[in-house]
């Protein structure tokens, strides 16, 4: 297929990054720096300074986050944490890991979690609620700490789409006992492979989840427990800490790749739009995905595949109570079905041109 809007370029952007990433990649390996070292402590340090919390530990991705996050908090046989259906299968797979049962809540306009469905859905057996922050927009975190705190529960986050987003001032993964963070390739801070990391503002917590990550092992030689190898490899903790450095510039890009969709589509009747970027109120989105709803959606894709415009339907088009192997498929979710038969990603990455944007935009009104 000869694409004129890659959904991601891969290719393009490697060739933006590759001086400073290869100079990385040989001074770390020249020095033997290959697991648990330097360049991963840094890379920690710098990824808590920038979301805000005390600590962040590096793992072998965004699922094991979660689960190990999980499992450092106790939840296990036995309990029920509450978390949505539009998700990556992974959020409800770590609560499923770490021996707890997902309990799937529908979503909003802004296609996150509707906290005010929360309360329904809790019972006596319910230890956490883990919100998804959704294609770079943060939950309704006020209103969902205040569920939490009022009946005693855990908020574990799962921020693998929302690095640097923001709720009333707050970083995404900053509001709960953990945030846990995706480096997949595609996401706001991609690696060239897996990586993921839990930050917390509790000192047991990050000890917990280190140790979980390495087969728990202790500084003595001892061994806490059963444990798991999910470290994040020292290379791709050393190009983390590069890129980094660029995120806030990817994230302005990304915003105003949001801002020229709006003001090229809002009046297109067909279609629903994330709301724009705004410079004000309580909501700075980092729109990792750009996720519209729109009527005949399947002729639409089709039509945007052969103009050249790679687009996505998330999680293939389906929420995770939609997959009957996971055993989920008794939730009743009306807002989630209905999205999913509407849904679609358009091309958002900051490596897109102003005209590659100004074309999406263009073969978007002219299927309508
Ligand atoms: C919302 C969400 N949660 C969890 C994950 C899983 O992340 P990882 O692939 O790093 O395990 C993803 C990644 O695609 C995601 O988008």
């Amino acid at each position: 297929m000869d694409w004129k809007v890659r959904y991601i370029d891969y290719p393009v952007h490697y060739q933006k990054i590759r001086d400073e990433v290869l100079g990385t990649i040989d001074k770390t390996l020249a020095q033997g720096d290959v697991m648990l070292r330097q360049q991963l402590r840094d890379f920690e340090a710098n990824l808590a300074r920038f979301v805000g919390t005390r600590y962040a530990v590096g793992v072998s991705n965004c699922t094991d986050a979660m689960h190990l996050s999980l499992r450092a908090a106790g939840i296990g046989a036995g309990d029920e944490v509450i978390t949505v259906s539009h998700t990556m299968v992974a959020t409800a797979a770590a609560i499923h890991h770490a021996g707890a049962t997902p309990v799937l809540v529908d979503i909003g306009e802004d296609h996150n979690m509707d906290v005010g469905c929360i309360e329904a859905a809790i019972t006596p057996r319910t230890k956490a609620i883990m919100p998804v922050h959704l294609n770079g927009r943060v939950c309704d975190m006020g209103r969902l700490m205040s569920v939490a705190e009022r009946h005693g529960l855990l908020v574990i986050e799962d921020a693998a789409q929302a690095l640097g987003a923001t709720f009333d001032g707050t970083r995404a993964g900053a509001f709960g006992l953990a945030g846990c963070f995706s480096f997949y390739p595609a996401k706001l801070l991609g690696a060239f492979g897996d990586g993921g990391a839990v930050v917390t503002n509790s000192e047991e917590m990050a000890e917990k989840v280190s140790l979980l990550r390495n087969h728990g092992r202790l500084p003595d030689g001892d061994v806490f427990g059963w444990s798991f190898n999910c470290r994040l490899d020292n290379l791709h903790a050393a190009i983390l800490d590069v890129k980094l450095r660029q995120l806030p510039g990817w994230i302005k890009r990304r915003r105003e790749i949001a801002g020229m969709y709006y003001e090229g589509l809002h009046d297109v009747p067909s279609l629903l739009l994330p709301l724009p970027p705004l410079d004000e109120g309580p909501y700075f989105d980092v729109f990792q995905n750009y996720e519209i709803e729109a009527e005949r959606r399947d002729a639409l894709v089709a039509h945007l595949t052969e103009q050249g415009v790679e687009t996505m339907i998330s999680w293939g088009g389906r929420g995770v109570h939609q997959f009957p192997a996971l055993g989920l498929t008794h939730h009743r979710l009306p807002r989630t079905e209905r999205m999913f038969e509407r849904v679609l990603m358009i091309p958002m990455h900051p490596d897109l041109s102003d005209e590659q944007v100004e074309y999406v935009v263009e073969t978007l009104r002219g299927f309508y």
